[in-house]
């Protein structure tokens, strides 16, 4: 297993290119299982959950390439309908090809994904929302089975703005004649996205990125050609670790739209953010790297702020003149990443979904652990600001959520070196 060796504090300077969103080109790429035909998808990050999808798609019976950010799908034989435990345990978005199968074939079996550091995560949503269409589910053996006889268009309301269920439900309503209205959906970007490459596939999608969206299905669906937008929660990574290490760093290949709150949250903090159409059209980030104004925030699903900033947020807040709260709504075991800010000096206290950051003069570099994508950015944004030496173990899970992060700090005058444990 891999370290990263980080050397701070030290500002940063230049240009970092954002790369695609993982979390739109994992749907994306599950929605190629809709059609027979050829898919090509541009700007695909070259992550280790793209390269999982990867394997999955090959084992369902799809012929994948994946090089230089472009993946091409084709169907090499008839699709599988079971997707394994060893492959959807590696990821939980694998529960994504629930809903192009059954649309497809009326029958799907997958292992229950399981939880992950951050919570149970159950998938009840998903599949109430089958049951609506028509589809009947059963459990065997630690996998689930949704089938149905037929499918029929229908009007549901999710008992909460899951992204994965509102994405599972698209794509399923996408093959199904009629018109199907979903409600209380996520309005997350990266389900426009998602629209977006239906569209393309010959599906007609309205009302992405409000609470309801309404697909008139088809019989079969085209390939698409496709770009992937960009990544909004690396984004607003970097501009955290900008803003720890000080300095002046220009994000290209995104957007500030898709960042408003986090942005907003750094204003407040005493950050100097580029207005929109800073040079090339990218975002600025500025600050002279001493201690920001304390800021507290609550994550909530979007537009709120997005609970995968939440970590890196706590981060930042760690040397903040004064204390902060956050409040984490969406996951009920988000704050693993607390006990090793407090081995590099934070003070921070947590209280089931609550933590209060009692900001401090200095963090130290010290030896700690990821424990999942978002957890592991935040030690990122830490060792950016603390004086010493930082090595962060387990950077596998980093390595799942951004892409060559490692190349992108170095040439913006990081000292971050990736070692063999
Ligand atoms: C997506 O996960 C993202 N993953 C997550 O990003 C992100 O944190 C999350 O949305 C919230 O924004 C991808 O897009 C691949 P949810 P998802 O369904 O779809 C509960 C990262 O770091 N819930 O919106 O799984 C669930 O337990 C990852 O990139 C149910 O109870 O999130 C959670 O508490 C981490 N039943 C809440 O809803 C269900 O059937 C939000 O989950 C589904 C969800």
């Amino acid at each position: 297993m891999d370290n990263f060796i980080i050397h701070g504090p030290k500002s940063l300077r230049g240009e970092v290119k954002i790369s695609g969103s993982k979390n739109a080109a994992l749907p994306i790429l599950a929605a190629t299982m809709l059609t027979r035909e050829k898919c090509e998808i541009k700007n695909v990050p070259d992550l280790r959950d793209v390269k999982s999808t990867f394997e999955l798609l090959n084992y369902m019976g799809k012929k994948c390439f994946f090089g230089f950010n472009a993946f091409s799908v084709e169907e090499a034989s008839a699709l599988k309908h079971h997707a394994p435990y060893d492959l959807v345990r590696r990821m939980r978005a694998s529960v994504l090809v629930a809903g192009p199968l059954l649309a497809r074939f009326k029958k799907v079996r997958f292992s229950l994904p399981g939880g992950c550091s951050i919570g149970v995560r159950p998938i009840d949503i998903h599949l109430e929302a089958f049951q609506k269409l028509g589809a009947e589910v059963s459990y065997e053996r630690g996998d689930v089975i949704v089938s149905a006889g037929k499918l029929k268009s229908a009007r549901l309301k999710f008992r909460f703005p899951s992204v994965g269920a509102t994405e599972n439900l698209m794509m399923c309503a996408a093959l199904i004649k009629g018109t199907t209205v979903l409600e209380n959906c996520a309005r997350e970007p990266e389900i426009a996205d998602l629209a977006g490459a239906l569209r393309c596939m010959g599906a007609e999608v309205e009302g992405e990125s409000t609470a309801t969206i309404k697909i008139c299905g088809r019989d079969v669906l085209k390939g698409l050609k496709y770009s992937v937008m960009p990544d909004r929660i690396e984004t607003g990574t970097f501009m955290l670790i900008a803003a720890a290490a000080g300095g002046k760093l220009t994000l290209l290949n995104t957007d500030i739209r898709l960042v408003k709150s986090v942005a907003r949250g750094l204003e407040k903090a005493g950050v100097k953010i580029s207005p929109p159409g800073g040079r090339g059209g990218g975002i600025t980030v500025e600050t002279d790297g001493l201690r920001p104004r304390p800021v507290s925030v609550e994550t909530k699903p979007y537009p709120g702020f997005p609970t995968d900033l939440q970590a890196p947020w706590m981060a930042f807040m760690a040397r903040a003149k004064g204390e902060s709260l956050i409040h984490e709504e969406i996951f009920e075991n988000r704050f693993m990443h607390a006990a090793e800010l407090m081995r590099m000096g934070a003070d921070i206290t947590v209280t089931d979904r609550k933590a209060v950051i009692r900001g401090v003069e200095r963090l130290l570099g010290a030896p700690v652990i990821a424990s999942d994508i978002r957890a592991g950015a935040a030690l990122i944004v830490a060792a950016a600001a603390a004086k010493g030496v930082t090595v962060i173990g387990r950077i596998y899970h980093i390595d799942r959520g951004y892409e060559k992060i490692e190349d992108k700090l170095r040439l913006a005058g990081m000292k971050i070196e990736r070692v063999k444990a």
